[in-house]
């Protein structure tokens, strides 16, 4: 038998818009109350998504079509419920919000879902790379377009920023500070007087844009690229700056990387096996190294390497994909050999720092009697 149905290929990643579709959907219905201009939910139900409903399921007040009467809203952004609030009270005053922190503190995926949430859409995104152009930010031209017909609406090619004025919604700007500061200004412009002007286009209606309610603009930077410090101060103050730090909490972040993991061995076929006592062990360590003290009190000299939630949640992945497809072995006898893959990158120093936590906190463990650090120490060979 053929068919002629094509089906749409599976895709690696969905955009939050997507992936939640069924929750945006539901906590638009559940909260019909009052929005802010050209917002998809209320203010409150955007930090229900962000956070989660807790443990009880929500009830919507009455049946919608297509809408399921009951759902949990699993949590998301792991972290203090207040950063979240005070991020959507500065979207929905329409001002400018800039995300710093370290590299993999979930900085890139809260604007993801800040986005989603409010304009039901992430996709207008500019990734901001040395070679970003002030195009990226304005606007540019369908060539064929322009020697056909001239400088005409029609031959405008708006950019993500430009769409996200035109229809009220978020734009978002990754890794803002890996751009010129001549073409980051691009936006101080944008964000003061809500409109760009259309040189080209003089003379007709389309000659000034004005960004219509709603129009905002989420930015990220990561603490170690070229500063913060280094954007002007008149783009500065166009934004309002939250701090997003690792997560503190040990057994939160402990939930999130047994999740995360989960999830990303299930999408490489094969089930999750890594057993509590590894997965303590693993984030244990990065803990230690991350913040050059162990739990025990103990000083640790941390490499220059950031140690993110991001690179743990690969680190258990990886063990369980190992042990599940090469029947490598138990997943904690993997444990340094990733550890070294993730310390020793930029600094040489950095794989003495790591001898150095095998030599400090991982012997007197296993001195202590833990068999599992025990284990950990007979493997030291490993990361020499
Ligand atoms: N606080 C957190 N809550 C939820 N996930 C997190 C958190 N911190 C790190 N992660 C995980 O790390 C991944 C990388 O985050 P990303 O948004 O790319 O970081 P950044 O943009 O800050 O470098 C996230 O997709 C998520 O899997
Ligand atoms: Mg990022």
């Amino acid at each position: 038998m053929t068919s002629t149905v094509t089906e749409a290929p599976a895709r690696q990643v969905l955009p939050a818009e997507e992936r939640y579709a069924e929750e945006l959907a539901f906590l638009a219905a559940y909260d019909s109350g009052p929005r802010p201009p050209g917002w998809a939910l209320t203010p409150k139900a955007a930090v229900t998504f962000i956070c989660g409903s807790g443990d009880e399921p929500l009830s919507l007040p009455e049946p919608v079509k297509g809408v399921p009467g009951e759902l949990t809203v699993a949590p998301k952004f792991v972290g203090e419920r207040s950063l979240v609030e005070r991020c959507v009270v500065t979207l929905a005053g329409e001002r400018g919000l800039l995300l710093v922190g370290e590299p993999g503190t979930a900085k890139s995926m809260l604007s993801e879902l800040l986005a989603a949430a409010v304009s039901g859409t992430s996709a207008l995104t500019v990734q901001g790379t040395a070679g970003t152009t002030e195009d990226a930010f304005r606007y540019g031209w369908n060539y064929a377009l322009l020697l056909a017909q001239g400088p005409t609406p029609q031959a405008l090619v708006p950019s993500p920023v430009l769409t996200a004025m035109r229809s009220g919604r978020v734009a978002r700007v990754e890794e803002i500070t890996r751009c010129l500061p001549e073409v980051q200004d691009a936006l101080v412009s944008i964000l003061s007087d809500r409109r760009l002007s259309v040189p080209e286009l003089a003379g007709t209606d389309e000659a000034t844009l004005s960004a219509v309610p709603g129009f905002t603009v989420i930015a990220t930077a990561n603490l170690r690229d070229r500063g913060v410090s280094e954007m002007s101060a008149a783009l500065k103050r166009r934004f309002n700056f939250e701090t997003v730090a690792p997560i503190a909490d040990a057994a939160a972040e402990t939930e999130l990387i047994r999740r995360q993991a989960t999830a990303a061995v299930e999408r490489a076929g094969a089930p999750f096996s890594v057993d509590d006592a590894v997965l303590d062990t693993l984030v244990t360590v990065f803990r230690d190294l991350r913040s050059g003290r162990s739990a025990e009190g103990w000083d640790v000299e941390r490499p220059s390497t950031v140690m993110s939630t991001a690179e743990a949640v690969q680190v258990a992945a990886s063990l369980a994909i190992s042990t599940a497809y090469l029947s490598a072995g138990e997943p904690l006898d993997l444990v340094p050999g990733h550890l070294l893959g993730v310390v020793r990158k930029d600094d040489a120093a950095d794989h003495a720092r790591l001898l150095g936590y095998w030599d400090g906190p991982v012997r007197r463990r296993a001195e202590d009697g833990s068999a599992t650090w025990r284990r950990l120490w007979d493997l030291r060979e490993t990361v020499r």
